[in-house]
């Protein structure tokens, strides 16, 4: 079967529910667009897990701030349809913004607590509800069995489940691991704006990541310490600039001041105009080295 590329949600909502009256189980991935290696694992997963699988492309503006890149977003389409067509995707959902979001739109869905309070949310708080509020809309508009999602993004990954938890959304929220470079460097749409001498810079986020396992495998348990050594990394390394490093529970969020149980070590960091994130899970309890 060819490609499908919907852009009415009519028509995408007619198609997902002749899938699911037919008992076919239904895969969605929300993305941006502008497709890499770590989107697309996600698309596998949904391939080998579903009957009819869905990527939305949508760069969704109520996530964006004005002063942030929205009209600088990276795009390609036809790039985007012909990767989604190898994996053999069933539909691409590409709505306009006028679509999505009618003029008279008033209405948010809002995670609140700590979840949507410190890390992203302290530089971006606008972000969280733009998220949840697009990823709310396009589950009631696919009515997917299960959506995927990963790490890479680990605070909307959480936020997403709470929201799926706390609305009675009947989907299964799937994990995905973080798909990297062979320099560490996580895989990321706006990687793209990084010159080559940048890109050499960025790989400090994983640096300073790994640096910090390092120091919990040999027995550090201070999150203070720990994050000074990691500010100290990443502030030798040129075109930087620290929005936040945080160590917080993996589930409730709340920031550690000692690390006695899994933990997640989060990071941005501005290199010269372009902010990355990165992240990893630590249990003291199950470390290799
Ligand atoms: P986007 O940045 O395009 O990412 C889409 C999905 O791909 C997210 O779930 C993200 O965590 C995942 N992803 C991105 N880079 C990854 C990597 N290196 N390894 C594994 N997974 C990766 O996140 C968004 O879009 C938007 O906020 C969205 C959820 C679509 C709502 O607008």
């Amino acid at each position: 079967m060819p490609i499908q590329i919907v852009q009415s949600i009519a028509d995408a909502r007619s198609t997902c529910r002749l899938q699911n009256r037919q008992g076919k189980s239904v895969g969605l991935v929300p993305t941006m667009g502008f497709l890499h290696e770590g989107h697309l694992s996600l698309v596998r997963q949904a391939r080998s897990d579903n009957d009819f699988v869905v990527v939305s492309v949508f760069v969704n503006p109520t996530q964006f701030l004005p002063s942030e890149d929205f009209d600088t977003y990276p795009q390609n389409f036809e790039q985007d349809q012909r990767l989604l067509e190898d994996e053999g995707v069933d539909l691409i959902f590409f709505p306009s913004t006028k679509e999505m979001y009618c003029s008279s739109n008033s209405t948010f869905v809002e995670v609140t607590g700590q979840l949507t309070t410190n890390l992203c949310a302290i530089s971006r708080p606008h972000f969280f509800r733009g998220v949840a509020t697009v990823v709310a809309k396009l589950f009631n508009i696919v009515e997917p069995d299960r959506a995927y999602f990963g790490h890479k993004d680990a605070q909307q990954l959480a936020i997403i489940q709470r929201m799926v938890q706390d609305l009675n959304f009947d989907i299964e929220v799937v994990p995905m691991p973080i798909v990297r470079d062979s320099d560490g460097l996580a895989k990321s749409s706006r990687n793209s704006y990084l010159n080559p001498d940048q890109r050499r810079s960025s790989t400090v986020l994983f640096r300073a990541l790994q640096h910090a396992k390092t120091l919990i495998t040999q027995g550090e348990r201070s999150s203070n310490r720990i994050l000074a050594e990691m500010e100290k990394m990443i502030q030798a390394t040129e075109y930087t600039r620290i929005d936040y490093i945080n160590i917080v529970c993996t589930t409730s969020f709340e920031p550690q001041e000692y690390i006695n149980s899994e933990v997640l070590i989060a990071i941005a960091v501005w290199i010269t105009n372009t902010r990355l994130i990165d992240s990893i899970r630590i249990d003291p309890a199950n470390l290799t080295s």
